[in-house]
């Protein structure tokens, strides 16, 4: 077998066998591949798409190609994945509220940095002094999981192959591909040996999937590939233009994940983590509703057990003690980096407000150093916006609808303009919506 004749099969458009499969990701751990073939290979598969059972047999491998979590066996392990959105801070808050209610659960959450327009919940959580996300080794998870019950770290330990292909994939143009990125994405969760999965499927202007009835196609693709892995998987289309909550950066997102676990947060990322949580405890026949479920994460995000497990996670994850103590109950902005400047935007007209750009408001803050413009690049975490208004409201001339938290001490007025226009008005009133726009199960 040579990568050579298997890179040709795929051109001429042939389905690749398991062993092929296997030896092409064996290669790319083993180093022993071109980094052009891998490229080449890549665009094979990108081009001609990956069947079914490909898509299978890459992701097997690719868990497969490092270490594989193998916790407690009377654990039930649970774990949820966002294809990402604008303020999308829901694990932070809701790997704790969710551990919090049920104590039989392992939440081994092996997140990620930001990725283009979207904020990584690794990036925010390293907001918090002394919280270091790549500090800890396969034995010293498996001890977290086991003995504490859940965690949000990174790994470069599970799937190491997909930290190879990955790299690749994104200086080759072959990211958006659904059978690389589911292959991606349940590699990572085979490994850390997730057994019920929610995919928080995003939907709309500020996510990558624009109409539902492409999220539609990948979801079911999704939960498809994860029941021939053995992992539960149920699929949540949610909505995603505006940003979620009404904080986009990274310590201001901790803020508002700490004011959500004491039982203040907005609305619409509650229902989320309620909806998560619920969807979750229903699966694996904890509840008998999705809205019994609900209840119980409601109960723990305003009882104070959210709050207190987030602070004994961060500990675990060796955060200072004070630190800790101080973010969830003391002065919590005194702890995180915050912003020299601070700039009000306020409306030009009146109206309801029919829709918040979460697209440029992301790519404002990311511009002025929220996120990345090329990999391993230093971010300012105090960087960020402040909504005061959400979708129905209605404002009036000079109402201050945001506040821009920025360090530059030069700065390009084309922002402020940007963050004005990214307030959509219209003249008659807006009625809510469902952030729930689809369920999508493997039946
Ligand atoms: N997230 C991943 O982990 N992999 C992808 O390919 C895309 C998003």
């Amino acid at each position: 077998m040579s990568i050579i004749s298997i890179i040709k099969k795929k051109c001429q458009k042939n389905e690749l066998t398991n062993d092929e499969i296997k030896f092409f990701v064996k290669c790319t751990v083993d180093g022993c591949i071109d980094q052009c073939q891998i490229g080449a290979m890549l665009m094979a598969l990108y081009l001609n798409d990956l069947t079914n059972a490909e898509v299978c047999n890459m992701t097997t491998a690719m868990a497969n190609s490092g270490k594989i979590l193998k916790f407690r066996s009377s654990a039930i392990v649970v774990d949820k994945h966002s294809t990402g959105g604008v303020g999308d801070k829901v694990s932070i808050p809701l790997v704790p509220a969710l551990s919090a209610v049920q104590e039989d659960f392992i939440i081994p959450m092996v997140s990620g940095r930001g990725l283009e327009f979207t904020g990584g919940t690794l990036d925010k959580l390293e907001s918090i002094p002394g919280f270091s996300a790549f500090s800890f080794d396969d034995q010293q998870l498996l001890d977290i999981g086991n003995n504490f019950g859940c965690f949000i770290v990174g790994s470069d330990d599970l799937s190491p192959a997909d930290s190879v292909l990955y790299k690749a994939r994104d200086v080759t143009a072959t990211v958006d591909n659904a059978g690389l990125i589911i292959a991606s994405i349940i590699s990572k969760k085979a490994a850390a040996g997730i057994k019920y999965l929610i995919l928080d499927l995003k939907v709309g202007s500020a996510s990558f999937f624009r109409s539902i009835d492409e999220a539609k196609t990948f979801g079911q693709q999704f939960v498809l590939v994860a029941k021939l892995m053995g992992i539960e998987c149920r699929a949540l289309m949610t909505r995603m233009s505006a940003p979620i909550g009404n904080y986009v950066g990274n310590s201001l997102e901790i803020l508002e994940s700490i004011n959500c676990l004491k039982g203040k947060g907005p609305s619409d990322l509650q229902t989320l983590i309620e909806l998560i949580g619920g969807h979750l405890l229903e699966m694996t026949h904890k509840v008998r509703s999705v809205n019994e479920g609900r209840k119980r994460m409601a109960q723990s995000l305003n009882n104070g057990t959210a709050l207190e497990k987030f602070k004994q996670m961060l500990i675990e994850l060796r955060v200072d003690e004070q630190i800790a103590d101080e973010l969830c109950y003391g002065n919590t902005t005194s702890v995180l980096p915050m912003a020299k400047f601070v700039i009000e935007i306020k409306s030009s007209t009146s109206g309801y407000v029919n829709d918040i750009d979460g697209m440029t408001i992301a790519k404002v803050c990311n511009k002025l150093g929220a996120g990345r413009q090329f990999s391993n690049q230093a971010i300012d975490p105090a960087v960020g916006v402040r909504l005061l208004v959400k979708k129905g409201d209605h404002v009036e001339i000079d109402t201050v609808c945001m506040v821009l938290y920025h360090n530059e001490t030069d700065l390009n007025e084309s922002y402020l303009i940007l963050l004005q226009q990214s307030i959509e008005l219209m003249t008659e009133i807006v009625e809510p919506e469902n952030i729930v726009l689809g369920v999508i199960d493997c039946n």
